[in-house]
């Protein structure tokens, strides 16, 4: 017979294992959760549950807070949040996403740039333009980023622009329409798409992405104003999580740290740092490599942050980590930072992009 435990547990897994017909990609990805691609985000009906479940109300701290879907969710759940992490990019997406705007203001402003880059005659940028920007865009794609990117400073809500101008960055860069995450090298020549079944070229233009990008930005920025809750607040904190002075005491934690040899986190957003000549701070990422050393290093530095979070929590309060740790390493991780796990549960991922397809589980952590 099966313990009370077991059923426990099946219980949650039930809860947690969306299937597609459940939870359709225009949910997962809802309001601003979409303002740009970020590879390794977790999905906000899964922090929804994990606050309500565990969170009963305040402040949510999650220090791997990458795109921010912690964020986003705890404003929309009615909580105050602290999101921190090391890669300045996704700090800028944070900041937009969870950014409080006048409407009228924002609209203005986008229209008017789009009118100034309809404007735009193509003409190559004066200077010298970077050797990235020279590899990866075609001459006519690099003139209108750039000419894009000199206005940007003009508006109050410059970096709503940053983050319109890193997205159409993506999409115009010379990759192959199956191969947008991690590109190697550009791509010059038509080419046979396995994702389209037929013979594709490489992008020539950014204006077009540069005009959809920036209405649906707008779009998408209003319907989570109409969502989150009145009087809450979100701060966002670029720095190594080892170290950062989180500020103040918080509720609960929810989060979903970096795991050994999976994503470099700067590298995912090369484009956005080339352009926007963000500070890389890529040295003091964790989770890079998976030799034997950078498995000892991954071990003391995410314990590194927890003991750092658990300064700022109130006492009793819940640290909740959703990860797959397939190498076994989290017994180990806890126990330095002087964690007790309480519960554990899994839950089946629901993948939709063919390449990573098939089946994948996550682990959700719940220790004190
Ligand atoms: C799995 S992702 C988090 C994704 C997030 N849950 C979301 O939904 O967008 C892990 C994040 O940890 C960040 N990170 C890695 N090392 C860090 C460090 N030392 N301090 C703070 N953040 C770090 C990475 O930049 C990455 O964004």
């Amino acid at each position: 017979m099966a313990s009370t435990q077991d059923a426990l547990y099946r219980r949650i897994d039930l809860d947690l294992s969306w299937s597609e017909r459940d939870l359709p990609e225009r949910e997962r990805t809802k309001h601003v959760h979409r303002l740009h691609p970020y590879l390794g985000k977790f999905i906000p009906q899964l922090v929804e549950a994990l606050l309500e479940r565990h969170v009963p109300r305040g402040r949510v701290l999650d220090p791997f807070a990458g795109s921010g879907t912690t964020l986003v969710q705890a404003l929309e759940s009615g909580y105050d949040a602290c999101g921190a992490d090391v890669a300045a990019f996704n700090c800028l997406l944070m900041r937009v996403k969870t950014g409080e705007y006048n409407p009228f203001v924002l609209e203005s402003e986008l229209r008017d740039a789009l009118g100034r880059l309809e404007a735009f005659d193509g003409k190559r940028p004066d200077g010298t333009v970077s050797r990235f920007v020279r590899d990866w865009y075609a001459p006519q794609a690099a003139a209108e980023l750039l000419f894009f990117r000199g206005l940007v400073e003009d508006y109050e809500h410059a970096d709503v622009l940053r983050i319109v101008l890193a997205r159409a960055a993506r999409s115009a860069r010379r990759t192959t329409h199956f191969d947008l995450d991690f590109p190697r090298t550009p791509q010059r020549e038509p080419y046979w798409c396995h994702k389209h079944k037929r013979e594709c070229r490489p992008v020539g233009e950014a204006r077009r992405f540069l005009r959809r990008y920036a209405l649906d930005t707008l779009a998408r920025v209003r319907e989570f104003a109409r969502v989150r809750a009145r009087g809450r607040e979100a701060s966002v904190m670029h720095g190594d999580a080892r170290e950062l002075d989180f500020g103040g005491r918080f509720d609960g934690v929810v989060t979903s740290p970096p795991y050994p040899g999976l994503i470099d986190y700067h590298e995912q957003h090369r484009y956005a740092y080339e352009l926007l000549a963000l500070e890389d701070c890529g040295a003091l990422e964790l989770g890079k490599g998976a030799s034997q050393a950078a498995l000892r290093g991954y071990v003391e530095g995410i314990a590194a942050v927890l003991v750092n979070v658990r300064r700022h929590l109130r006492s009793g309060a819940p640290v909740v980590i959703v990860i797959n740790d397939r190498r076994e390493l989290y017994p180990e991780i806890l126990s330095l930072a002087g964690l007790r796990l309480e519960e554990r549960y899994r839950r089946h991922v629901n993948r939709r992009t063919g390449r990573r397809a098939g089946e994948y589980f996550e682990d959700v952590l719940v220790a004190r």
